[in-house]
């Protein structure tokens, strides 16, 4: 299968037009898609939109597949969505109702909207998210996607050499706490512990080198702290410039594929008490899945 790529930005984000989900698993052409994801970070399936099966099929062609287990933190009692393989990003409840503004779960999603990279708050990290718009608001809701190996290539070449020999701390609770979630529980602190990890870094199968940063980020191994969250924050705002920036506008039936270890990505605003938004994410993972990094939400 050829697949019809049709780049949206110089360079970054491309988009898979005509794209048939109901491809069996042996037909679909994993290294084309893979090498497309090499190249443009982020791929944009438009045609039929797929089934919950075939978006988890699809997804498990690309390396271990996170799978959640019942939820006890972040405000959600009961799972709207029978596959344990999706997860739940929208603003639906369990019984597909809107939730009411300043729901916890709600207040947790709004993390999203901070510039960050899906589970550098793990050791196993996220490799490819696939996101797909079953419901999407009339306005707003849109997703940006940011080049992260363009912005290490644009960095001072001084800057280049500091960051090379860093490492990152990463706490989910850090970019909730950002945006205005309120302090964690013990329950929630313990269910996600911090991870580290290098603050540059060139992802298995490419030779270009990326940063790797995220609102997860809350300081600089072997830093003080202030000094380490001014670096976080001064390499966010680099990435994250308009010039390295697509900004995705759904169609209900897209699934958007990104690698999260050469890209960062954040939600925008939309009514989110009025208009539905219901979005459903699969994510691989760096290696298998062992039980103590099962998925928190
Ligand atoms: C995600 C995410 C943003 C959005 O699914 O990982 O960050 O626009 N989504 O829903
Ligand atoms: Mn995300």
């Amino acid at each position: 299968m050829t697949l019809d790529i049709r780049p949206l930005t110089r360079g970054f984000c491309a988009e898979v037009a005509g794209y048939d989900f109901s491809t069996p698993p042996e037909k679909v052409p994993v290294d084309e898609i893979r090498a497309a994801m090499n190249t443009y970070g982020a791929l944009v399936f438009r045609g039929s939109p797929p089934t919950d099966e075939q978006h988890v099929a699809f997804s498990k062609l690309f390396g271990a597949i996170e799978k959640g287990t019942l939820i006890k933190v972040a405000g959600v009692e009961k799972r709207r969505l029978k596959h344990l393989e999706l997860v739940d990003v929208g603003n639906l409840d369990f019984e597909g109702n809107i939730y009411p503004r300043g729901h916890r779960r709600m207040l947790f999603r709004k993390g999203d909207r901070l510039w960050h990279v899906d589970m550098s708050f793990m050791d196993n990290r996220a490799t490819y998210s696939m996101l797909v718009g079953h419901e999407v608001p009339p306005e707003g809701g849109d997703t940006e996607f940011a080049d992260a190996r363009a912005a290490y290539d644009a960095l001072p070449a001084g800057m280049k050499t500091l960051v090379d020999g860093l490492t990152a701390e990463h706490s989910v609770w850090h970019s909730r706490v950002l945006a205005g979630f309120p302090e964690p529980t013990a329950q929630e602190l313990a269910s996600r512990p911090p991870a580290r990890h290098a603050l540059a870094h060139a992802r298995e199968g490419s030779e270009r080198r990326s940063l790797y940063i995220a609102s997860h980020a809350s300081h600089i191994v072997g830093w003080p702290i202030d000094l380490g969250r001014d670096l976080i924050a001064s390499l966010l705002k680099f990435a994250t410039q308009p010039r390295f920036v697509y900004r995705h506008q759904w169609r209900q039936g897209d699934l958007v594929m990104w690698d999260n270890l050469a890209t960062l990505h954040r939600g925008t605003d939309f009514d989110d008490h009025i208009h539905r938004r219901d979005v459903r994410r699969a994510t691989c993972r760096e290696r298998e899945i062992v039980d103590s990094d099962a998925s928190y939400a």
